[in-house]
């Protein structure tokens, strides 16, 4: 394989990047990945991964020395961050101005909203595809399944699921490794041109019902809990998350919470040939790996 056929990938480092290098090595491509700190090489040297770009996005100079020799970009934006125009403007410029044939993008489900700035930021990005010149790809994936991840602790222990909106509020999840498959098809084959693919699991599921299915698998009861959004502000600022980052999650929160996020799974089916996975699947693989 040659140094034009690499695919480039930044933010190769976060829950996303390594599960989409993680597919795109077991499907034999050769890649270079986009870390913001050293430290982030290790699990990608452990997949095979020789060839990175170490330092921040917003770095803008790095830019050019990325993307050159590269045949495909699957820029993985950071989350929760306020310059991801500006990043991905960079990264555009780029990639047009060294001839990468394809930039493909990670955007999110219905990035036209516009209460929630960081799917604000992600249609403007979108936009400015359109008119750069350069081919594209742009998949919207729902929220993973793997954030319940994030509380497991406090589910497994105390039987809370608490989450700092409506416990009723139906979301549509996707499991990442299907977006990880879904994209790593998308990287390789020619034929996803110009085209958007909304990534989303089979159904829209509240915490309450989330929590049902838990209490299931688990053979213990699980209770969805709404917690207090301004206890959670102050949690989360005293733990050092950025103003930024806490503010645009609230807005999140409260959008989640007026209107839920359902998008629809047939798209998904369509690019892995097969159903996607569904919450059960997820839950019942979830809770093999810890037996
Ligand atoms: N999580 C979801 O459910 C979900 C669903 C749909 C779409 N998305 C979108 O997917 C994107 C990635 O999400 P994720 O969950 O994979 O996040 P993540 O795990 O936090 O990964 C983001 C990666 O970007 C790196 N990064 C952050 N700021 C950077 C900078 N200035 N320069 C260079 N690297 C930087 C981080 O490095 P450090 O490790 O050093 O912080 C991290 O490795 C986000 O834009 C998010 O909106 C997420």
């Amino acid at each position: 394989m040659s140094e034009t056929d690499k695919i480039l990938i930044t933010g190769a480092g976060g829950k996303t990047g390594l599960a989409v290098c993680a597919a795109l090595i077991e499907k034999g491509a050769a890649l270079r990945a986009w870390v913001r700190r050293d430290a982030n090489t290790a699990p990608l040297r452990q997949m095979g991964v020789d060839d990175f770009i170490v330092g921040d996005l917003l770095d803008f100079s790095l830019a050019e020395r990325a993307m050159r020799g590269i045949r495909v970009v699957y820029h993985i934006p950071p989350n929760m961050h306020p310059d991801e125009l500006r990043i991905a403007e960079n990264l555009i410029r780029a990639a047009r101005s060294n001839e990468v044939l394809r930039f493909v993008y990670h955007s999110v489900l219905h990035p036209q909203a516009e209460e929630m700035p960081h799917h604000w930021q992600k249609l403007r990005v979108e936009e400015r595809l359109f008119t750069s010149g350069v081919d594209f790809t742009i998949l919207q994936p729902a929220v993973y399944m793997q954030n319940l991840l994030g509380y497991w602790q406090s589910i497994e222990r105390d039987g809370v699921y608490g989450i700092p909106y409506s416990i009723d509020a139906p979301l549509s999840q996707v499991d990442l490794a299907d977006v990880a498959e879904a994209a790593a098809s998308v990287l390789l084959e020619e034929s996803h041109s110009c085209a958007i693919y909304e990534l989303c699991g089979p159904e829209a599921l509240s915490a309450r019902e989330a929590a049902q299915r838990l209490s299931q698998y688990l053979g213990k009861p699980v209770e969805a809990v709404e917690i207090d959004r301004d206890a959670w502000q102050r949690k989360m600022l005293a733990g050092g998350m950025s103003e930024y980052a806490v503010n645009t999650l609230l807005k999140m929160f409260l959008y989640y919470e007026n209107y839920g996020m359902r998008g629809n799974p047939n798209v998904l089916r369509m690019l892995l040939g097969r159903n996607p996975t569904t919450f059960d699947e997820f839950l019942s693989a979830e809770i093999q790996k810890l037996d």
